[in-house]
């Protein structure tokens, strides 16, 4: 390339900062989503399941195309209209849409749930994980006031899910455990969210309802 004498050094320098800046930025926002590792997207897709098909199915969310400043203004704007998310999920929630809901994604992709469901480990795996584990009612309580009550109802006297509260599932404890770390239906999986301890407390505070 030939540069006519007119333009001063300090104007190609200028351009140049400005296509090297490109090109950092790009190369940053590609590292950005490829860095949503899959432990990090299961716990993302968990909670979306968990605390945004509350109100409105996942479709809803895994239409859009937005970029990354509309994804922000989006799940700001359901936080303030109830979505249950601490500041590190909201990041983590977040990071996920960005990566996976930005304008250039393919217009047909699996369903949030079809991708949660593929990525579950095995029962034998979990199961093979658990150690015997003594549940901590008082623990338990804010655990399920936090992840459960919004379906489950309080005192999980029922919703959306069914009552808990002296539901025969509590003394199946093999059944229990299958369906709160692998979801069932509508009920998302917890495997990926709650550590086996916190299920044991909640497990044992929904025995003493
Ligand atoms: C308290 C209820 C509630 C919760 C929880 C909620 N939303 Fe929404 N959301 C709404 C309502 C109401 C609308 C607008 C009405 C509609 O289009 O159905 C909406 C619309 C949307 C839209 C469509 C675009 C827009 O801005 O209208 C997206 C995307 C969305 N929600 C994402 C999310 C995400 C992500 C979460 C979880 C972090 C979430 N929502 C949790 C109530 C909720
Ligand atoms: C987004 C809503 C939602 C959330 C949040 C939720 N559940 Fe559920 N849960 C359901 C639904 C709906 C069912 C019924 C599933 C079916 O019809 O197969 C269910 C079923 C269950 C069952 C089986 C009950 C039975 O009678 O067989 C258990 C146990 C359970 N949930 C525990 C939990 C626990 C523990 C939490 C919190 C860690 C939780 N759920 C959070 C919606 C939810």
């Amino acid at each position: 390339m030939t540069v006519p004498q007119r333009v001063s050094p300090f104007v190609l320098a200028t351009l140049l900062c400005a296509v090297l800046g490109l090109v950092v930025v790009t190369s940053a926002q590609e590292d950005d989503r490829a860095s949503v590792g899959p432990a990090q997207a299961r716990r993302a897709a968990t909670l979306i399941v968990a605390r945004c098909a509350v109100c409105h199915t996942t479709d809803l969310i895994s239409q859009q195309r937005l970029p990354e400043d509309r994804w922000i203004a989006t799940v700001e704007k359901m936080v303030h209209w109830g979505a249950d998310l601490t500041k590190e999920d909201m990041a983590l929630v977040l990071h996920y849409l960005t990566a996976r809901n930005h304008p250039g994604a393919p217009d047909h992709m699996p369903t949030i749930e079809q991708e949660l469901a593929m990525s579950q480990g095995s029962p034998e795996q979990s199961a093979a994980a658990d150690g015997p584990l003594t549940g901590v009612p008082a623990r338990g309580a804010g655990l399920f006031a936090h992840n459960c009550q919004a379906c489950h109802g309080e005192g999980a006297a029922g919703g959306v899910g069914p009552r808990l509260a002296h539901n025969m599932i509590l003394k199946n404890e093999g059944a229990f455990w299958e369906t709160v770390l692998h979801g069932r239906g509508p009920m998302p999986a917890w495997g990926a969210v709650l550590s086996h301890q916190d299920i044991a407390d909640i497990h044992a505070w929904l025995a003493t309802r």
